[in-house]
């Protein structure tokens, strides 16, 4: 999830920004700061050539370079910040790209797909790259375009058509300057329309120092600015039009896109989240291909054991997948919380393949198991949620999240984008190891896919857990129930409303109820129940409705979480929140959403900050 920002002006306009080109780009790179952080770049067209400047680090690194080494003067500028997916962060890597002549520069977020498949194609015909990411594939391509129609908007859109993923792109050209073409797909950009001048932005805090008036671009359409307008079309070259907008949000409600926390933006992000984690990971013959995936086949064939190790939300990820992976590759799971994990002499061998999430990568408890691991013997995947941090750095693979820069303290969309990363290391393990065939996988793939979709379905139903949380703002204590993969969601519901709403919260696997913690339960006491499918294995579903039942016997107030249509919990619940059907398996990942907003919304109604709660941070580097 990247920053992006583009700025067109005519000199001497009354809406054209003073300071130039480049001032304005590192102004909106300021505001975009929190899209990510580990380089940032800058492009500008001036004087028949295309000048970048471009840093790995944060944005002050980049501004160092400019200062002892500032661009020129210009009215055409693109700037980027970088949340690395394809290639470290690295000043190689940093966004702006150009092709080999120079004279093109392109800004990028999101994944180009099928970029192996145009790179191998470019190398072919002679092209060198400098970079390793997808990006520099889109700079190349464009140049060749160039060459052949010489109109910046043609080439874009030949270009889109042969991009498969998700995209927004920003490119100038050293031949046009005034002029900005952008384009997007699956991915983000708003036109902010100013007097004199237009800009370009991944969201409306880009540019909002300078215009509120916006244009939302629609699917598949590239957009060229200029100082005084703004044309539209579609990638098959049709005219079109964006919706236009005025934005009346302040700066600090521009960078959470409207929201009142970075928290509920993350949350509502989470669609994204999994989309994103999901994109590229097949061939062309739709076969899972995980190409981070560094561990040779046959020591991945090999392997007779997998230990996660993970602390807080990442451990629940970890407990919620080993679920998925013992039964789609039949090999023995452990999760272990990190900080556990090396002091008690665990059974690990060059046959055991350890997996550690985080999503920071830099977690200390997590780093000292990942070493202690690999002093065993064992390989060490990383699943992680931040490119070149130190975990992945030293495990053997990593399997990167594409959830964007987490900001709020307590994990969110991280945890959604954990569960889906190791589902398609469960996924892939199967389909080497031969343990579900290639329509098996598809089928679980093409399920995964559908997720997002649900997950927004789920989000846009919540008004009832809204208003029960802040009815419930002076509630003391809440207990969460549930079975298989629905105990991990019970503890992470728990954990969210522990940190965000500081609020007594246990989360019980619902099997254990009877063996002691029943004797919290007195009238009044908020139970949520989170119920398997009823059409799973309906010996799961009826034994949760019996717990549902006990507690409601005590007085407990039932909020149960349960899927469409499943009306046998009707009569012993308070309060159904419903999701949509899915498999058992991957109903974690629509029933925590009403639980993370539950807390969200409880916390704000006490007055707490959602996004710094009391006494935490968001990477502990300590052990
Ligand atoms: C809870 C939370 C923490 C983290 C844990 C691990 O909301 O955010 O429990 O999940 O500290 O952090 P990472 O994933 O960065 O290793």
């Amino acid at each position: 999830m990247c920053g992006i920002v583009g700025y067109v002006g005519r000199p001497g306009a009354p809406g054209a920004a003073a300071g130039g080109g480049a001032a304005v780009a590192l102004e909106g790179l300021r505001r975009l700061e929190y899209r990510g952080y580990d380089s940032a770049g800058i492009a500008v067209v001036s004087e028949g050539a295309v000048a970048v400047r471009k840093r790995a680090g944060k944005l002050a690194n980049l501004v160092e370079l400019l200062d002892a080494d500032p661009l020129p003067a210009a009215h055409t500028a693109i700037g980027h910040t970088r949340w690395a997916t394809h290639g470290g962060p690295t000043d190689a890597n940093a966004h702006p790209h150009v092709d080999g002549t120079g004279r093109v520069a392109v800004i990028h977020n999101g994944i180009v797909e099928n970029f192996a498949a145009l790179r191998a194609e470019l190398r072919e015909s002679g092209v060198e790259f400098t970079s390793e990411t997808d990006t520099e594939v889109v700079a190349h391509l464009l140049g060749a375009q160039l060459e052949r129609t010489g109109d910046l908007t043609e080439a874009m859109r030949a270009v889109c058509l042969r991009l498969e993923g998700a995209f927004t792109l920003l490119a100038v050209h050293a031949d046009a300057p005034g002029v900005i073409v952008g384009a997007r797909r699956n991915s983000p950009l708003v036109v902010g329309l100013g007097e004199g001048a237009n800009y370009l932005g991944s969201d409306v805090a880009a540019f909002i120092a300078h215009t509120r008036e916006a244009l939302e671009l629609g699917q598949d359409q590239v957009v060229t600015i200029t100082p005084d307008a703004v044309d539209v079309v579609g990638f098959d070259g049709a005219p079109a039009q964006g919706r236009r907008f005025h934005v009346d949000w302040d700066a600090s409600a521009a960078e959470k896109g409207g929201f009142p926390s970075f928290m509920a933006k993350e949350i509502h992000d989470q669609p994204q989240a999994i989309a994103d984690t999901l994109l590229g990971r097949t061939d062309a013959g739709g076969r899972l291909q995980l190409d981070e995936m560094k561990i040779s086949e046959a020591e991945l064939r090999a392997v007779d054991k997998i230990v996660v190790i993970a602390c807080g939300t990442a451990a629940y990820a970890g407990q919620v997948a080993k679920y998925a992976i013992e039964h789609w590759c039949r090999i023995p799971v452990e999760v272990e919380l990190a900080h556990e994990f090396r002091y008690r002499d665990p059974v690990v061998s060059e046959r055991t393949l350890v997996v550690a999430i985080s999503q920071s990568g830099e977690t200390m408890d997590t780093i000292m198991a990942v070493r202690h691991a690999r002093e065993q013997g064992a390989k060490v995947l990383a699943i992680c949620n931040t490119n070149g941090s130190t975990i992945p750095r030293e495990s053997d693979a990593a399997l990167y999240t594409h959830a964007g820069p987490e900001i709020a303290v307590a994990s969110t969309k991280a945890f959604l984008a954990q569960i889906t990363a190791c589902y398609l290391l469960g996924l892939y393990l199967a389909q080497l190891r031969g343990n579900k065939f290639a329509d098996e996988v598809a089928d679980v793939l093409a399920q995964l896919h559908e997720v997002p979709g649900q997950v927004r379905q789920v989000l846009d139903g919540l008004e009832q857990v809204r208003e029960i949380a802040r009815y419930m703002a002076d509630t003391r204590s809440v207990l969460f129930l549930g079975r298989h993969v629905g105990y991990p969601v019970a503890m992470e519901g728990a954990l969210k409303l522990k940190e965000l709403a500081y609020i007594h919260a246990e989360g019980f696997a619902a099997g254990e109820l009877k063996h002691g913690p029943i004797a919290l339960v007195e009238p009044g006491q908020p139970v949520f129940v989170v119920v398997p499918s009823p059409r799973g294995r309906d010996s799961l579903h009826s034994k949760v409705v019996s717990n549902i039942q006990e507690v409601r016997a005590r007085g407990a107030r039932t909020l149960v979480i349960a899927e469409q249509g499943d009306t046998e919990v009707e009569p012993y619940a308070d309060v159904v929140i419903r999701i949509p059907r899915t498999s058992t398996l991957l109903s974690p990942l629509l029933a925590v959403v009403p639980l993370q907003v539950f807390a969200c919304e409880l916390a704000t109604a006490k007055g707490l900050d959602v996004d710094q709660p009391r006494n935490l941070a968001k990477s502990v580097t300590v052990e």
